[in-house]
């Protein structure tokens, strides 16, 4: 009797052991598997075999993980896994860990899942929608990452064609369309709200995204929960289906598919297949289907049938329970198999899913799970040994550190799984330290963080009124600086006295000659002030060449080209045995001891002429005249175009006591009070300082808001280090800006299919007037593709309409960051003046702000809400600052100085003493 009970036994016993035999995978067979993984990995990169390779080492135009600069808020979508998430992102700049989340989970009805598309993309806007409506953020378009965990195919980081839905999704209608097309289209179906879809992403991504964040050695995401995959950090030469050799892009490998060609047939059970032929998706997925949460219970169920129809366990009872596809679920598989849950429990676990069991069955039913759970971290174990290996052996190395962030309900909540799947990988990767890090916050932080990368350089443009605000305080400190005697000698904002002491008094007359140089043209002009009942002002001009040549040449050759234009004028003019008194408008930084004596400090702009930085320009033009002899001249003032335009604003409005250039160059003039200007004597009345605020952050002062692209345009300047302001604002290099930023979103794919082409790559190719053009409200689409169809990119519709945000962009910032700085300025007057409310007016010069069609309106706007203290009249000055170079002549050239009330007090106190 207890022999026959112990053979029964025994018999049993054996064939529950044979049954759960064909899980246990020996070393070599699991060698076996990393080497067949490592063949797909392979062909699923080369362009002969990625159509049919069951691995099909997807491109996701992820170029590289987070560097902790990112940040901003964003709106990201986690759909795939377990549960359908919709989360709000904010990332603050410059601190890991300084991210916050706000999230809700949304379920997705069973027959929505299986429905039509339609009806799958209008429930998930309803949901953003109940998001948003719960967040209070209806009407903030925000940015949004959408992570969709499935295979797809793309074109950019923002377009993927369905491949096939995997797991327990089969809505219709989906499979080789865009997602992010069906998305678009289902929240113009809804009409209630806007949002940006900048980036599709696949989980896996988004895991590696969200644990890089945190560890920069991760390059590789890894995700065991309702199914499997990997991503990681692919060369870009191996890619070859994808253009360009240089960098890395995150291949999304779709290892879920290893097995569709029958090559891992020799591990698989009839239980794997049995699970396979009741799938949505049979003959696909076959590695996921062996690896993953949502088919590892349902291996179990098939064995436990199968078990039970051979009297081995529930006493041959099969129940309607035990018939029931699913039941399984990663939760239940994880409990189970916990080693801290006694046998009763388990056997509480299996009455609760109604399988009525012994103690005997639970001890079964708890090894069939560990031997299904196990080959499944084996498998994965493999699977990733092949990966680190691909990597290693791409870096060149003996040996390889790396980081995988994982991600999924199998690999956190089963107890085994993740120690099983660490050791296999030790055992068949030797020459890899691979360590594991859970992502804490799932993967919609990483499609935030890639959301982020993406729109880093043009978020990182765009300021609150909290940074202006900022930025305004930081200059107001600068002018400070520069003003104080102690702190001028190594402010960056030099703040140069001027020798100009008022502005036009209306009492001004007689003939001049005025010199413009510096803008985009070199001007000559007579100026001729009368004074008959009224005063009246009569110019002419000429418009003269300043080839290459001469303004990179040597400075003789240069002020020998302004001698003869001048003498050329004269001739024209029929002035040349007159010595007219001549005003010199030199836009460049000066240093002054009175109106007629300038010493270029630096060259700025387009001009670097040899000899003339340190030398006294007056000197230099005369020596230059002289050498002629055919004429003689009077150069009775040099004055800064800043200066010019508030002089000749101020003609026509008394109140004019600021001058602003955004053109070429950019800077800024205005009247300050003369005890506060420390480098020249007096304390009575005004001076107008020459600010030169196009160097304001020279010292380092504005590194937390340059972009890599503003980096990239000083490094290839003439004058590296120098006006760093002015290059992140000023006309001659916000053309240079939008090209460079464009160059960059076709790199990663982001515009013009990734095309680029050597004109896209050409310095200068995209002009300010370009910019200009392009954000024109009626024809800037039209002029956006006229000007990229030069650049033979081809663009398309959204190609355009993305351009032309990146030049408002780009012109945006500009206004913004010059609205801080005249609000500086004005702080100060306010302050200076003591008023409560500063009633003034800005004279304004420039190519930028009178050919772009949005600036001036951008500038006056910002500027009255930084300053709201203020009414403040922005005139344009219509005829250059060579009239005002003429007045400040006149006041210079004046036989008999009528003086201000202010001046005559100076002239006492300079008696006195
Ligand atoms: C979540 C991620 O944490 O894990 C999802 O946010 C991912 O993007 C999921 O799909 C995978 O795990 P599971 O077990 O939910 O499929
Ligand atoms: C002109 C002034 O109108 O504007 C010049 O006369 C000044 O003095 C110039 O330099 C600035 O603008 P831009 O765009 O020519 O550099
Ligand atoms: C499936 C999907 C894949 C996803 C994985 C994990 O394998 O095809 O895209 O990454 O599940 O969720
Ligand atoms: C540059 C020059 C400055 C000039 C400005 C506008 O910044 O340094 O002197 O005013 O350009 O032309």
């Amino acid at each position: 009797m207890v022999t026959a009970v112990a053979q029964r036994l025994a018999s049993q016993r054996k064939e529950i052991d044979d049954t759960l035999a064909a899980f246990a995978l020996s070393p070599t067979q699991l060698q076996e598997v990393k080497a067949k993984m490592r063949v797909e990995l392979e062909r699923g990169l080369k362009k002969d075999s990625h159509p049919t390779a069951s691995v099909k080492m997807l491109p996701t135009y992820v170029y590289r993980t987070p560097d902790g600069t990112e940040r901003g808020k964003y709106l990201a979508l986690d759909l795939g896994g377990t549960n359908f998430r919709v989360l709000v992102v904010k990332i603050r700049t410059g601190m890991r860990n300084s991210v916050r989340m706000y999230n809700k989970i949304y379920a997705i009805p069973l027959e929505i899942m299986q429905g039509t598309g339609e009806e799958l993309f209008d429930h998930i806007v309803q949901c953003i929608s109940d998001f948003l409506d719960y967040m209070g953020m209806k009407n903030t378009r925000l940015p949004l990452g959408f992570t969709f965990s499935f295979p797809c195919n793309q074109t950019g980081i923002d377009k993927g064609d369905l491949v096939c839905w995997t797991k327990g999704f089969k809505a219709t209608e989906c499979e080789g369309y865009d997602v992010v097309d069906m998305l678009r289209e289902a929240i113009k179906r809804r009409n209630e709200f806007d949002l940006d879809i900048v980036a599709i992403v696949n989980d896996t991504v988004g895991t590696m995204m969200t644990c890089a964040y945190e560890d920069p050695k991760c390059q590789i995401g890894l995700i065991a929960g309702t199914g499997s995959n990997v991503c990681y950090m692919e060369e870009m030469k191996n890619i070859e289906f994808v253009e360009g050799d240089e960098g890395q892009m995150c291949v999304n490998t779709e290892w879920g598919g290893f097995g569709a060609n029958d090559n891992i047939e020799d591990i698989r059970t009839r239980y794997d297949r049995e699970v396979d032929g009741g799938s949505l998706n049979p003959g696909k997925q076959r590695f996921e289907k062996m690896t993953s949460g949502m088919y590892l219970g349902e291996i179990v169920r098939r064995i436990l049938i199968d078990l039970t129809k051979h009297g081995l366990l529930f006493r041959g009872r099969i129940t309607e329970r035990l018939k029931t596809k699913g039941i399984f679920e990663t939760k239940f598989l994880s409990q189970i198999e916990s080693d801290r849950l006694a046998l009763l429990q388990v056997r509480s676990i299996l009455q609760h899913l109604g399988l009525d069991s012994t103690c005997d069955d639970s001890i079964i039913v708890k090894e069939v799970c560990g031997a299904v759970s196990r080959r499944a971290a084996q498998l994965c174990g493999a699977g990733m040994a092949a990966v680190v290996d691909k990597i290693r052996e791409n870096r060149g190395l003996d040996n390889l550190e790396i980081t995988v962030g994982v991600d999924g309900t199998l690999y956190k909540l089963h107890p085994h799984f993740s120690t099983i799947l660490k050791d296999t990988v030790r055992e068949l990767a030797p020459n890899c330290k691979v360590d594991f890090i859970l992502s804490e916050d799932g993967s919609g932080k990483g499609a935030a963080l890639i959301t982020a990368v993406i729109d880093k350089y043009l978020y990182a443009m765009r300021f609150s009124d909290e940074t202006l605000r900022d930025i305004m305080a930081r200059f107001r400190r600068e002018m400070e600086n520069g003003l104080g005697r102690d702190t001028n000698p190594t402010a960056t904002v030099k703040m140069l006295p001027t020798f100009v002491r008022s502005i036009p008094d209306g009492s001004e007359k007689g003939d001049f000659i005025a010199l413009d140089l510096g803008g985009s043209n070199f001007r000559i002009l007579r100026v001729k002030v009368s004074h008959e009942k009224k005063q009246t002002v009569q110019m002419e001009s000429q418009i003269y060449e300043t080839p290459e040549d001469i303004i990179h040449g040597s400075g003789s050759r240069l002020f020998d080209h302004v001698a003869e234009c001048l003498g050329d004028f004269m001739e024209k003019q029929k002035i040349k045995d007159k010595k007219l008194p001549i005003g010199f408008t030199f836009s460049f930084p000066c240093a002054h001891t009175k109106l007629d004596e300038a010493v270029l400090l630096t060259w700025t702009k387009r001009f670097k002429a040899s000899g003339v930085e340190g030398m006294d320009v007056v000197k230099l033009l005369n020596k230059a005249i002289k050498k002629r002899g055919d004429y003689d001249a009077d150069i009775m003032a040099v004055v800064n175009d800043t200066v010019g335009t508030m002089m000749t604003c101020g003609f026509d409005d008394q109140r004019c006591e600021v001058g602003i250039i955004i053109g070429t160059g950019t800077n800024a003039c205005y009247m300050e009070e003369l005890r506060h200007i420390d480098l020249v004597e007096g304390d009575e009345g005004r001076m107008c300082i020459n600010t030169e605020w196009g160097a304001f952050g020279d010292d380092g002062t504005l590194e937390d808001i340059r972009t890599e692209f503003d980096r990239e345009i000083d490094r290839g300047s003439p004058n590296p280090g120098k006006q760093l302001f002015e290059k992140m604002v000023s006309g001659m290099y916000m053309g240079e800006l939008v090209r460079l930023i464009l160059v960059k979103m076709a790199k990663e794919g982001l515009l013009f299919e990734g095309r680029i082409t050597p004109e896209l790559l050409t310095k200068g190719k995209i002009e300010t007037k370009h910019v200009s053009a392009i954000e024109k409200s009626k024809e800037g689409l039209t002029k956006a593709e006229e000007i990229l169809t030069r650049l033979g990119v081809e663009p398309s519709e959204d190609d355009c309409i993305a351009v032309q945000h990146v030049c408002a962009i780009v012109s945006f910032r500009s206004a913004n960051l010059i609205a801080a700085t005249l609000g500086a300025i004005l702080t100060r007057l306010k302050d200076n003046k003591n008023t409560p409310r500063l009633r003034t007016t800005v004279g304004i010069d420039g190519s930028l702000y009178k050919m772009h069609p949005q600036y001036a309106r951008r500038l006056h706007k910002t500027v009255r809400r930084l300053v709201p203290e203020s009414d403040v009249r922005f005139l344009l000055s219509e005829s250059g600052s060579g009239k005002g170079a003429a007045m400040v002549t006149a006041w210079a050239s004046r036989k008999v100085h009528v003086f201000t009330i202010q001046q005559i007090s100076i002239l006492n106190k300079c008696a006195k003493n």
